[in-house]
């Protein structure tokens, strides 16, 4: 496995190469991410290529940009590990040599709703960079994991209006044998937090038996399991049952997916669950 940090050397290590996979990643890597790259190997023949950049663009100025553990050289060993063939770790002066001012805005019906109401401007900066690294890498295939339901939703709109040459594949959760989704926030937690996290899962779930129970309230459902968390000191941005296709509200008959995210203690947890 090649480690680049250039964009001419990728340039030059992909030169003539049809067929690439590409993860595109931060790093700290856990499991989900080695299952992407896995799910991509065996989408393509070509080379498979991982990216790991941690995107200034996408935080907002109290976030944990400076926080968000880098840890380069345990990633590399796990991607060798899952079968990658290149890892493109980019320095920030490389990826953006210059203020960044062209942007990619993705449309406010898609981003300007849950994460993006609460992270506004998150997804200008992840389509962005994401756009940035497809024009570099230059995939055939890339994947994203469904934990970050809303972000797979709108680079897949993104590839169909942008009419980009790629096929996005869209990797199910990863979740420790408890049940909480993997994800590399959840080494801020503490270990009383950790046990503590599981209550997002398990209450996205109740709101899910809720609806299957027939309770068409979607109001008062919503207010329960955001009440639940609360009640035990999580502070909630959202609990939602919403249309898969566009995150509208949930309707009758429409495919679903429960989406929940809440602060514990110091750290932010997202999850949801497909119906
Ligand atoms: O999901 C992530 O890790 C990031 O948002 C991504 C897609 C790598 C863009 O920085």
């Amino acid at each position: 496995m090649q480690v680049l940090h250039t964009v001419a050397e990728l340039r030059a290590a992909l030169a003539g190469k049809s067929g690439v996979g590409f993860v595109p990643t931060m790093g700290n890597l856990h499991d989900g991410h080695l299952t992407l790259v896995r799910q991509v190997k065996q989408a393509t023949n070509g080379p498979v290529v991982s990216s790991i950049f941690v995107n200034r663009l996408q935080f907002l100025p109290h976030e944990d940009f400076n926080q968000y553990p880098r840890t380069l050289t345990r990633d590399c060993e796990l991607l060798e590990g899952a079968g990658c063939d290149i890892v493109f770790a980019p320095s920030e002066g490389e990826l953006y040599p210059e203020p960044q001012g062209f942007k990619v805005h993705p449309p406010a019906e898609l981003a300007d709703i849950l994460e993006g109401h609460f992270r506004p401007g998150f997804f200008i900066g992840v389509s962005t960079v994401v756009h940035k690294l497809f024009n570099i890498v230059q995939p055939a295939v890339a994947a994203f994991g469904k934990k970050d339901y809303q972000q797979l939703m709108v680079i897949r709109r993104m590839v169909v209006q942008m009419g980009l040459p790629i096929t996005i594949l869209g990797g199910e959760t990863t979740r420790s044998p408890e049940g909480l989704a993997l994800s590399s926030r959840n080494g801020y937690l503490s270990a009383e937090e950790k046990e503590e996290a599981l209550r997002l899962p398990r209450t996205l779930r109740q709101l899910i038996a809720g609806w299957q129970a027939g309770q068409r309230d979607l109001a008062a459902l919503e207010a329960v399991a955001a009440q639940r968390l609360a009640d035990h000191g999580w502070q909630v941005d959202y609990m939602t049952l919403r249309r898969q296709h566009d995150l509208g509200p949930a309707v009758e008959g429409d495919a679903l997916v429960a989406l929940g995210a809440a602060k514990l203690g110091k750290t932010r947890l997202i999850d949801n669950f497909e119906l």
